[in-house]
């Protein structure tokens, strides 16, 4: 098997700056690649700052000092010329399907044999992106959660073309890769469906979440109330401020994807729509759920509507743990809950559900007649409960 010693960061923005530093730390020669100055500017400055907080902390591993990280990354605007030398490139350019297609090409076409091209995507198929490339056996996934230096999961992907030996080496890569908020964990997503592992099992809780929301504005209920219904209390952000810090276009268009690839189910309900019809976007815009005009906002949660059964978001999300299961994705229950642990600071709904699995599902039944959604019907794995011994 290669080792990687240079790494091409392509794309130096939110999430590659961020995975720079983690692959500086953990030994990599790192070159960023960006079509934007300024980006790169700043992305040196956040590796910069970041190494000397570090190191006045003593957190970098012994003998090694700031300057000696920032002396082992360089920046180089020429794609091709910059991949000569490559073991792997990690590309983590905008969402654009037919510009990772592109690139994509180019780091097979000039770069060696050997290297591999692992793309961070958070929707696409790593499959399609290696589409038309001379060597998809080299094309992986890399995820990475936000911020990259501080999410302990990271998702490794096949591609329906990608090789062993390639999955061997994403995951071997990110395996060295430190974090600095507790263990790093890798998954690995042995087939190539929408939204990998901990985005997908997450994703069908928005049918319900839409149904609430609509039912409320219906109503005429304060979005305060819909919110102490939401959310947890030890969470960072109540539910709909982060619905609100995510944006609403965001999650329209995710759900418009779902519901294009998984079932048309997925479509975005009434207020959705409306928000992003209407450019009520949430932080971004001023006004979402609440107005951001003076900050972050404070929502007093002491009233509830009393319009959500909690258990319902569990059920939802352990029967498309079993999808997962069921169609090869990952193959015991066990991963997704460590997957949505490290990667959401939440515990997964699996362990719960080998318990609970027929109450889950009774339930999951009377809800999807209640909301007209045949998608959240059980699944045969948690009706059964035989996705139990999947450990
Ligand atoms: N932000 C997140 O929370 C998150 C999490 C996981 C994965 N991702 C994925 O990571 C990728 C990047 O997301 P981001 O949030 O860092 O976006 P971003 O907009 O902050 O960064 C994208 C960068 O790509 C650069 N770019 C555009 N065209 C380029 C080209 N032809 N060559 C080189 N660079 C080019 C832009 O200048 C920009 O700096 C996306 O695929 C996204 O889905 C994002």
């Amino acid at each position: 098997m290669t080792k990687v010693k240079n790494i091409v960061m392509l794309g130096f923005g939110d999430m590659g700056k961020g995975i720079a530093q983690v692959c500086l730390m953990a030994g990599y020669n790192v070159t960023a690649v960006d079509v934007s100055d300024e980006i790169i500017e700043k992305g040196l400055e956040y590796n910069k700052t970041g190494f000397e907080k570090l190191e006045a902390k003593g957190k970098l591993p012994e003998d090694v000092s700031a300057t000696d990280l920032m002396a082992r990354l360089s920046v180089n605007k020429d794609l091709s010329k910059a991949v000569k030398n490559a073991d792997l490139v990690i590309e983590a350019v905008v969402e654009k399907l037919d510009l990772k297609q592109k690139l994509c090409n180019t780091v097979i076409d000039n770069s060696p044999d050997h290297c591999i091209f692992a793309s961070n995507t958070s929707s696409m198929s790593i499959t399609e992106i290696a589409q038309g490339c001379k060597k998809p056996q080299n094309v992986i996934g890399i995820h990475f959660f936000n911020p990259a230096p501080l999410m302990r999961l990271i998702e490794v992907i096949k591609g329906d073309r990608s090789s062993n030996e390639a999955m061997d080496i994403g995951v071997e890569l990110s395996e060295s890769l430190p974090c600095l908020r507790g263990e790093r964990f890798v998954a690995r997503v042995l087939k190539d469906r929408p939204g990998f592992i901990v985005n997908r099992v997450l994703s069908p809780s928005r049918m319900y979440s839409n149904y609430i929301v609509d039912l409320a504005y219906e109503k005429g209920i304060p979005w305060e109330q819909v919110d102490a219904d939401l959310s947890d209390p030890n969470a960072p952000m109540t539910s709909l401020t982060l619905s609100d810090f995510v944006g609403r276009d965001i999650a329209y268009h995710t759900q418009l994807y779902y519901a294009e690839k998984l079932s048309p189910d997925y479509k975005p309900g009434k207020v959705l729509t409306m928000q992003n019809n209407e450019g009520t976007l949430g932080k971004k815009t001023g006004q979402g759920f609440y107005d951001w005009s003076k900050g972050r906002p404070q929502p007093d949660l002491s009233k509830k509507a009393g319009l959500v059964n909690r258990l319902v978001f569990a059920a939802i999300n352990a029967n498309e743990g079993c999808r997962i299961l069921e169609e090869g994705v990952v193959n015991s229950w066990k991963v997704i809950d460590e997957a949505i642990l490290a990667g959401m600071n939440f515990p997964g709904p699996m362990k719960y559900a080998t318990e609970h699995y027929e109450e889950l599902s009774d339930l999951l039944e009377e809800y999807s007649e209640k909301l007209e959604k045949p998608y959240l019907k059980p699944c045969e794995l948690l009706k059964t409960g035989k996705f139990v011994d999947m450990v």
